[in-house]
């Protein structure tokens, strides 16, 4: 399989059971998923996991990455720091569209003690459904990569 179906995904302790209800509904649509873990629920540090997830995106091996802790924020701010992850937190199908179609983002970002097992099945798949538009918002993301002091 190409990296086109290819997803990883990850996790610090907050979010072990979502993680796995997400790998088996999107694996359930075609998707290979690469679940790098953590798959225990020993306290962890959740920006070891976000980067290493967002390497798997920024390399290559992965197209997209779904990422998760507590609130989604921390794994996050974490796994943007890698060059090339554009990673938001979403809490809404409607957010989680528009930075695909707008913001090109390859990664989602989702807080476990945030929102339920529904609600974050139905802002993947709308993650997983929507594609760049590409155009005037080509131009944004360039900027969005250009590094300011
Ligand atoms: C862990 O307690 C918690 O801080 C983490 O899951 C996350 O919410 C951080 O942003």
């Amino acid at each position: 399989m190409t990296a086109s179906k290819r997803i990883v995904l990850s996790s610090d302790h907050a979010a072990i059971p979502l993680r796995q209800t997400i790998a088996t509904h999107i694996a359930a649509q075609g998707w290979e998923v690469v679940d790098i873990g953590p798959a225990t629920p020993e306290s962890t540090h959740y920006p070891r996991h976000g980067q290493e997830a967002a390497r798997r995106v920024a390399s290559g091996d992965c197209r997209l990455g779904i990422i998760l802790c507590g609130t989604g924020q921390g794994i996050m701010m974490a796994a943007n720091k890698v060059a090339g992850i554009r990673c938001g937190v979403c809490s809404d199908a409607f957010s989680a569209r528009m930075i695909r179609a707008h913001n090109d983002a390859n990664m989602l970002s989702l807080g476990a003690r945030v929102i339920g097992e529904g609600l974050a099945l139905d802002t993947v798949d709308a993650f997983l459904s929507t594609d760049f538009e590409g155009g005037r918002h080509a131009t944004r993301v360039d900027m969005i990569e250009t590094t300011v002091d």
